[in-house]
């Protein structure tokens, strides 16, 4: 058994398991069984099932993720939006207004933007960088603040500890979409925030083979979290729950692989005459740098460029890159390239992604974990084609 004290390494092995190995299995078996023999559970939220969400399979996820984000509790969902959207949805009420980072995930974004109003939630954009502009956009009915701890696909750092103070002077929740650092790289609860929300498509199950989500945080929050997911019925299957168990496990050693690899593509990439800008939160000089080395334990695996060529230059590097597959999705083990304006951020219209900043020829590039020397040779016999 693991205790908060050790190193997160040793907490993604033993944290969470069971304390007796269930027929001495050393792995967690699936247990694929929808239900369980009644055993006078004390309430409908406690009967064993498996939208209930608590299989063996699931409560021990349940405790490894509070382990690994230090937080009192945890879930996990059906995908990454099932986390936010049962969040939102659980936390909130119509007539409650919250203050959204001003570039997110284009699922979350659009999920704000087309649903909120029919819901009667309100919210105002903010920019996560500058402080100084958020008390003006508080009202007396604001009850939440929602940013991601990068951005995707911009990955910037926003004032992240100026911005979990902010909510705790003014009575809100504070959110946190936490998909692109992961727990290897920020713990959000270490900087005040109540809840943090993970894509664990990404980075903790890091093997493109599920698609789950998990939210971690104060107990009192997860409780009402749980119910809501009882209700909406995003529960995360079994099978899915012992994939994602599995792929968490070396969670440390593929993000820190991916750190060192990332920024050394950034580097190389920031150096060639044919790019004209580079995304990444660890290259020096970047606006925000300091603010992200003091924040981060490692700057992740995200990187997103542009060439001087525009739409067809893209294009082009897209088509000439070997190792890497041209597909949506990131924090897998396998290097991944994409155009965010036709994948992850096409439910925006073009004038948000343009006031976003997202431009039609940015590629965003998850970096997986193969040997850095050869995604370096790569990309550059791809810009000098
Ligand atoms: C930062 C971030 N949050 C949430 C999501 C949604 O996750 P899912 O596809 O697992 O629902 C994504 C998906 O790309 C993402 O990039």
């Amino acid at each position: 058994m693991a205790n908060a004290n050790q190193g997160i390494d040793t907490r993604l092995i033993h944290a969470g398991e069971p304390e007796k190995r269930i027929c001495g299995a050393v792995s967690l078996p699936v247990f694929q069984s929808s239900t369980f023999a009644y055993a006078g559970h004390p309430g409908y939220d406690e009967l064993k099932y498996i939208r209930m969400n608590n299989t063996p399979n699931h409560e021990v996820l349940h405790r490894k993720l509070a382990a690994l984000e230090n937080t009192e509790a945890a879930l996990v969902t059906a995908s990454g939006m099932a986390a936010i959207s049962t969040t939102l949805l659980a936390l909130f009420s119509p007539g409650d207004h919250i203050l959204v980072q001003n570039c997110l995930y284009g699922g979350t974004q659009d999920f704000i933007v087309s649903d909120f109003v029919p819901l009667g939630f309100q919210f105002d954009f903010i920019d996560a960088e500058d402080p100084s502009s958020w008390a003006a956009r508080l009202k007396p009915n604001t009850r939440g603040l929602y940013v991601e701890t990068i951005t995707n696909p911009l990955l910037r750092v926003g004032d992240l500890k100026a911005l979990a103070e902010f909510a705790a002077a003014n009575g809100l929740i504070a959110m946190i979409d936490n998909t692109f650092a992961t727990p290897v790289n920020f713990r959000p609860a270490e900087w005040g925030y109540d809840i943090c929300l993970h894509s664990c498509t990404k980075y903790l199950n890091g093997h493109s083979d599920i698609v789950a989500g998990a939210v971690a945080g104060k107990g009192h929050l997860l409780k009402k979290i749980a119910h809501k997911l009882i209700h909406l019925g995003g529960s995360l299957d079994p099978h899915a729950c012992f994939l994602l168990h599995r792929g968490m496990k070396t969670l440390a050693l593929r993000v820190r692989h991916q750190n060192r690899s990332a920024l050394a593509i950034a580097e190389t990439l920031a150096a060639h005459p044919a790019v004209a800008r580079v995304n990444y939160p660890g290259l020096p000089g970047r606006p925000g740098y300091d603010r992200a080395r003091e924040l981060l334990e490692g700057f992740g695996g995200m990187v997103s460029f542009e060439l001087k060529g525009g739409l067809a230059a893209a294009e082009r590097f897209m088509q000439r890159v070997k190792i890497p597959i041209v597909a949506p999705s990131l924090g897998g083990v396998e290097t991944l390239v994409t155009r965010p304006a036709t994948t992850s951020h096409a439910g925006m219209s073009a004038r948000e992604r343009q006031a976003a900043g997202i431009t039609d020829s940015l590629i965003r590039l998850s970096v997986g974990i193969e040997d850095t020397r050869d995604l370096r040779q790569d990309f550059e016999q791809a810009l000098n084609g």
